[in-house]
C-alpha cells in the first residue's frame, strides 16, 4: 500500500528553499514549457542558475518568494517585485491541480497589501491559458533573451489590475 502524499501547502520562501526552489524550476521549464519551445530553448532555460542567485534575489534584490510545499519537497514558487510578476513556476508532479493559482493569489495578496495595484509579467506561451484564467491580458508579444545565451523566447506581456474582489487576505 503506497503512503497518501501530504498535501500542499503556500508560504513564505526563504534563502534556505533555494536548492528546493531551484530544482522545481528546473523541473517546471522541462516538463511544461516543452509543449510551446524548442528544445534548445529549453536546455538553455532550465540550465541551473547557481543557489546565490536565488538568495540573493531574496535578500539584496527585495523579491518576495512564495513557495508551495508538499512535506518538505518544494513543488513550486512565486516570486514578485514591484509591479512585477518575476516568476511562477510549479513542478509538473502536481500541476493541474490548482498550486500554481494558490501562489499567485497569495503574490497578489501580498502585493497588494504593500500598496501594489498592478501587476505586470512576461508570460511564456504555454502560460497564457493559466494567466487568462486569472484575469491577466495580453498588451503586447516580444522576444525575451535568455542569459545572454543569444537566445530568445517569445512570450507574452501581461497585466492586471488588482482588486480586492474575491480576495482574502491570510497571513503568509
Ligand atoms: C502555468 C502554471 C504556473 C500553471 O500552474 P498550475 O498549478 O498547473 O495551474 P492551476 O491548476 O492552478 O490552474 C489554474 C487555472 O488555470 C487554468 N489552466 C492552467 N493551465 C491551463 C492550460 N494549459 N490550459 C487551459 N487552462 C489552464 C486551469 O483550468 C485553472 O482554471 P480555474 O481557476 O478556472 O479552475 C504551470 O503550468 C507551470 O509552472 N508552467 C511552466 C512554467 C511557466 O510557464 N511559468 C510561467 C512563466 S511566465
Amino acid at each position: 500500500m503506497s503512503a497518501k502524499k501530504p498535501s500542499v501547502t503556500i508560504r513564505r520562501g526563504t534563502p534556505a528553499d533555494a536548492r528546493g526552489i531551484r530544482d522545481a524550476h528546473i523541473a517546471s521549464i522541462r516538463g511544461l514549457c516543452v509543449t510551446h519551445y524548442s528544445q534548445a530553448q529549453v536546455d538553455v532555460w532550465s540550465s541551473p542558475r547557481p543557489l546565490e542567485r536565488y538568495r540573493k534575489a531574496m535578500t539584496e534584490k527585495g523579491e518576495s518568494y512564495f513557495v508551495a510545499a508538499q512535506g518538505r519537497r518544494v513543488v513550486g514558487f512565486a516570486a514578485w517585485k514591484d509591479e512585477e510578476l518575476c516568476a511562477i513556476y510549479i513542478h509538473p508532479r502536481v500541476a493541474g491541480q490548482g498550486v500554481g493559482k494558490r501562489l499567485l493569489e497569495q503574490a497578489e495578496r501580498d502585493a497588494m497589501r504593500k500598496g501594489v495595484r498592478r501587476f505586470r509579467m512576461h508570460a511564456s506561451l504555454n502560460a497564457l491559458p493559466f494567466y487568462r484564467s486569472q484575469g491577466y491580458r495580453v498588451y503586447r508579444y516580444a522576444m525575451h533573451p535568455l542569459r545572454r545565451s543569444g537566445i530568445t523566447i517569445r512570450c507574452a506581456k501581461m497585466t492586471k489590475r488588482l482588486t480586492k474582489t474575491g480576495c482574502r487576505l491570510s497571513s503568509a
